[in-house]
């Protein structure tokens, strides 16, 4: 089977390493890639706002699955376009991806469907939100409601803070996606991610995660769109995992089902579990990045076969996806400057990686046949092992043999994990 995937990122570099590995793939193609992604795909240059010019492509080459990595342009409607012309597409369709389009949207679905989550009131003025900012006690959290690069969420210390960032949200520092903020209660507890798999009827479940969303060691700096992640999360128990399904994933696929816009594709939880248990804090309607790698570090399944047994609605017949028993961790290298302006252009280059260890590529290109940095988030230097402690320290060992003066990453990924594992192994 010919096979498309869209996106430029690690994640789609994982992604693309793994679905080039089945058998089932004939072809693989990637648009637009990066160098990475070029080890296992023929890049072509689409244009993904121009839907009319991907399904002549899929047409032109036989592709018999879509892959979409971002939320874009699954937000903006390409999973609709493809189904529409019936080529089979992993993603959801836009109404399904106001999960991740709109945070209120999600909101009101959980009050719909009794989903544990934040108390919260959706608000379309500044005059609205500060009065219902009378409602909540401090912390506060305000949202951007739109899409925002995970820079739209601002947790209030003080009711000063609050209303600069009301005032700041309405004044259009966030364009389209704050024309509507959501106020939320603060939720205490530690995060991690759950994803699962679901063609709009079956779900099944896919691994956890938790990732490094500040760009400093010590969870310190601003908010990044990750910094690093590793797998499993052991926080989130079987038995929590077991009530996360119940509670919060079938009930979102049963109501977006019941209202007629079912969800097929990835589901991806931010969840917080606090005392009263797991809570949802956002869903994203893809793989997380750099989530999504180390899930493919550990997926031992065909990813071909499951992404198509959800694009094509078949899930109950398909044989459940297999992790390994083994964990994994990726560090970011990122270019210095990131998360404000990051600098292009610096060379790097690259050592091999022994079994068990890969490097993703998400923001590189070639310059005059040189590896050099094209984005915030460049590398992804990701490695299995049997703890996260051995992950992380076999996936350093090789960060270390990367040539990239022009780049930085956090020097203590994984630490909650790693002082857990230190403990359980003092018993
Ligand atoms: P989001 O983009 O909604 O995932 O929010 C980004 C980050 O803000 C989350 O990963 C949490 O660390 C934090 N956050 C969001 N909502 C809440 C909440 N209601 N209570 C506490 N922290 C939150
Ligand atoms: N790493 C978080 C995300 O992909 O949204």
């Amino acid at each position: 089977m010919n096979i498309l995937l869209l996106g430029n990122g690690g994640r789609e570099h994982a992604l693309a390493w793994k679905l080039a590995q089945s058998e089932r793939c004939t072809a693989l193609f990637a648009a637009p890639g990066n160098p990475g992604i070029a080890e296992h795909a023929t890049l072509v240059d689409l244009d993904l706002a121009d839907h009319a010019t991907v399904i002549a492509f899929c047409r032109t080459q036989a592709v018999g699955l879509v892959v979409v990595g971002p939320e874009a342009p699954l937000v903006d409607g390409i999973a609709d376009s493809l189904r529409a012309a019936g080529i089979p597409v992993f993603g959801p369709s836009a109404a399904a991806a106001q999960l991740e389009g709109s945070k209120g949207f999600t909101k009101d679905l959980c009050r719909e469907a009794d989903i544990p989550t934040a108390g919260y009131v959706r608000c379309t003025s500044a005059a609205q939100a500060l009065a219902a900012l009378d409602g909540f006690s401090l912390p506060v959290v305000i949202k951007a409601d739109g899409l925002a690069a995970g820079k739209g969420v601002i947790i209030a210390l003080t009711r000063a803070e609050a209303e600069a960032a009301i005032a700041d949200m309405f004044g259009g520092s966030f364009g389209a996606s704050g024309a509507e903020v959501v106020l939320e209660e603060f939720m205490e507890g530690e995060e991690a991610s759950f994803f699962a798999l679901t063609d709009g009827t079956d779900v099944v479940a896919f691994g956890s995660a938790q990732d490094h969303k500040r760009v400093g060691d010590g969870d310190t700096g601003p908010n990044t769109g990750g910094m690093g992640a590793y797998s499993p999360a052991s926080v989130l128990t079987p038995a929590l995992e077991a009530e996360v399904m119940a509670r919060i994933i079938r009930p979102t696929v049963a109501t977006l089902a019941q209202r007629g816009t079912p969800y097929s594709g990835v589901l991806f939880a931010g969840l917080m579990l606090t005392t009263e248990g797991p809570k949802l804090i956002e869903y994203n309607c893809r793989f997380g990045d750099p989530e999504c790698q180390v899930l493919m570090m550990r997926l031992e399944s065909d990813l071909v076969e499951l992404l198509l047994a959800v694009a094509q609605g078949a899930l109950a017949g398909a044989t459940a996806p297999v992790l390994a028993d083994m964990a994994a961790l990726t560090i970011v290298l990122a270019a210095k400057g990131y998360p404000g302006t990051p600098e292009k252009g610096a060379p790097i280059t690259l050592p091999s990686a022994p079994d068990g260890s890969r490097i993703f590529q998400a923001g590189t290109a070639l310059r005059d046949g040189q590896l050099v940095a094209n984005g915030g988030r460049v590398l992804n230097v990701t490695a299995v092992g049997q703890s996260v402690t051995q992950a992380r320290d076999t996936a350093y060992a090789l960060a270390d043999q990367v040539a990239f003066p022009g780049g930085f990453c956090r020097r203590d990924l994984g630490w909650r994990e790693v002082a857990r594992e230190a403990l359980a192994g003092a018993d």
